[in-house]
């Protein structure tokens, strides 16, 4: 229908840091506040959609409660989580910051201070975008993001191919873009390794040009 394109779509998006924990008090967490996928969520549910966002903590939310949040902490929540909705997807945009590491032994008392050197073992977080470019079918269009700070165009098409994804939004971290600025500037880049520049301007702007793109040339 003219003017609301996502209409009887269903879109599952992700967003926000995840926190791994190392004791009852203390993570390993990155700078992510959410901004683009939320800004994302809104401008899909704006489209017609039926919008699904899994959130991790210390986020921004969504202006309008027309949004259904499911609210995570870890990567391997996040991971349930995503997995759980993928099924029902018609489109998967995954713009959380997951840790690639959690603790091996997050322990349930508060670590003391020893007059040593403390370390921490880590372990691997699965790839939870690898994970449903794998359980894709082919009438579902799968998004994902990539944050370089060299080769960036070069390691984003080998990570749009390694993952199997159908677009790559690549993010330039600079002091007007990425995490906690209100506006972006992105290339995305697509199978035919097709790439589109989309000059800094707000991250609303941003996600309409994403999902412009994805019903435009993705065929949903
Ligand atoms: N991602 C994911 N699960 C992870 C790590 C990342 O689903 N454990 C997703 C992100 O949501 C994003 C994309 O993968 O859509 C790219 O993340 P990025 O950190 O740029 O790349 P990595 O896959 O972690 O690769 P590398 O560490 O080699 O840069």
């Amino acid at each position: 229908k003219a003017g609301l394109p996502l209409r009887g779509k269903k879109v599952l998006i992700n967003a926000g840091p995840t926190y791994e924990p190392i004791d009852p008090v203390r993570f390993i967490g990155n700078h992510s506040t959410g901004k683009m996928g939320v800004a994302l969520a809104e401008e899909a549910h704006k489209l017609g959609a039926e919008v699904k966002l899994i959130l991790g903590p210390n986020s921004v939310l969504p202006k309008t409660t027309a949004i259904a949040i499911t609210r995570i902490s870890t990567a391997l929540e996040m991971q349930a989580a995503c997995e759980a909705e993928f099924g029902d997807a018609d489109i998967a945009i995954l713009a959380a910051a997951i840790a690639d590491y959690r603790p091996a032994n997050p322990v349930t008392e508060k670590i003391k201070k020893a007059g040593s050197p403390l370390k921490i073992e880590l372990v691997e977080n699965p790839d939870i975008l690898a994970g449903l470019g794998k359980a894709k079918s082919e009438n579902q269009v799968l998004v994902g993001f990539a944050l370089e700070t060299n080769n960036g165009l070069e390691n984003a098409v080998a990570k749009l191919h390694k993952k199997n994804c159908d677009l790559i939004v690549l993010n330039t971290p600079t002091a007007v873009s990425g995490f906690g600025s209100d506006t972006n500037e992105v290339t995305l880049i697509d199978r035919k390794e097709n790439k589109i520049k989309l000059e800094l301007k707000s991250k609303a702007h941003i996600a309409q040009e994403i999902l412009h793109h994805i019903i435009h040339n993705l065929s949903v």
